[in-house]
């Protein structure tokens, strides 16, 4: 029997063997246990010694099979570890990498420049109200930007905003006349133009604002000069010119000088209008403040050297994977 089970254990190729081994020689109906479970027919002679040899097998035969048991465990694992490995000097599965849109980046640029002088970021509606789009900015009725020609009506008191100088009132209403007002606002603006090179009657744009006490054209250049030399690199040149806008007095326009094109207008500008601030519930006795309005497309047109404004919106990939990083 002894030497049967320790030839059968030895042999066991898996847990699974084992186990069963296991009941059919210890178990409880097993073939040893069955010899102690006759040990009653023996004389009192034989029984110490039939006892004694029946446990030095069980001894045996439990050490056997949790040695057994140990190396089989073993070699599973060791098993699994190698169909698991992997082969690290395999080539990579290569797939396909996005890049960021040149407006995105464009927009995340100026959104990290301005941050860094202190600005919020605020978001305002594309479905506007004549309200916040003109009215508050102090256009009057039958100033010519209102009409049907040039502007996206759903209903007559409803249009897609035409700039983000929407967002001025917006903000300010919301502060309920609490300074310091400083944000921007980058954001899509819609205005019926036929579609060319340099015109969509889709594009976008950037609104600042700043109200508080004592602000002064001066820091709106300052901060103007400061956010087109970290674009556009240090050495550019910044032209201010006079202009006019409702909301705005004075009002300019702000040019840089690009080396093949000339002198090219990137935003207007200027201090806003005292009318603006009263409507939106600052007294301008107390406070003064500055505003622009910067073309989005425009500053990327100029900043990646891009000739065709419909580039942005075709999702042309060959267009688009030359602003791939890697
Ligand atoms: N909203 C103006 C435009 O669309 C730009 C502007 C913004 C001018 C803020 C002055 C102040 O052209």
């Amino acid at each position: 029997l002894r030497k049967m089970a320790e030839a059968k254990i030895k042999s066991a190729h898996d847990l699974e063997t084992l186990k069963e081994l296991k009941i059919k020689f210890l178990g409880k109906k097993g073939e040893l246990t069955s010899v102690l479970r006759g040990m009653g027919s023996l004389s009192p002679e034989e029984r110490p010694v039939v006892g004694a040899l029946a446990n030095e097998i069980r001894n045996r035969l439990e050490e056997l099979i949790s040695s057994k048991e140990g190396e089989l465990e073993e070699a599973k694992l060791e098993q699994k570890l190698k169909e698991e490995t992997i082969d690290v000097t395999l080539p990579s599965v290569s797939f396909p990498m996005g890049a960021i849109h040149p407006l995105q980046a464009v927009i995340e640029e100026l959104e990290d420049i301005f941050i860094g002088m202190g600005f919020e970021i605020a978001e305002g509606p594309e479905v506007e109200t004549d309200k916040f789009n003109f009215e508050m900015l102090n256009f009057l009725k039958d100033h010519p930007a209102r009409d049907m020609q040039d502007s996206f009506y759903i209903t007559p008191e409803i249009l897609l905003r035409t700039h983000t100088s929407s967002v001025q009132a917006r903000t300010m209403l919301a502060k309920k006349g609490e300074v310091p007002v400083r944000i921007i606002c980058p954001g899509k603006v819609y205005r019926r133009d036929s579609d060319d090179a340099t015109h969509s009657h889709q594009f976008m744009q950037i609104e600042g604002l700043v109200v508080d006490r004592n602000i002064s054209m001066s820091e709106l250049k300052g901060v103007l000069f400061t956010f087109i030399k970290k674009i556009f690199g240090e050495d550019t040149e910044v032209r201010l010119r006079p202009s006019f806008f409702p909301f705005t007095e004075p009002s300019v326009e702000v040019d840089i000088y690009d080396p093949k094109k000339g002198w090219l207008e990137i935003l207007g500008a200027g201090m806003v209008h005292p009318r603006v601030l009263e409507k939106s519930g600052y007294n301008p006795e107390r406070y003064t403040g500055f505003a622009f309005g910067a073309g989005i497309e425009r500053i990327a047109m100029l900043k990646y050297g891009i000739d065709d404004i419909r580039h942005f919106y075709n999702n042309d990939l060959r267009f688009l994977r030359q602003f791939q990083s890697e």
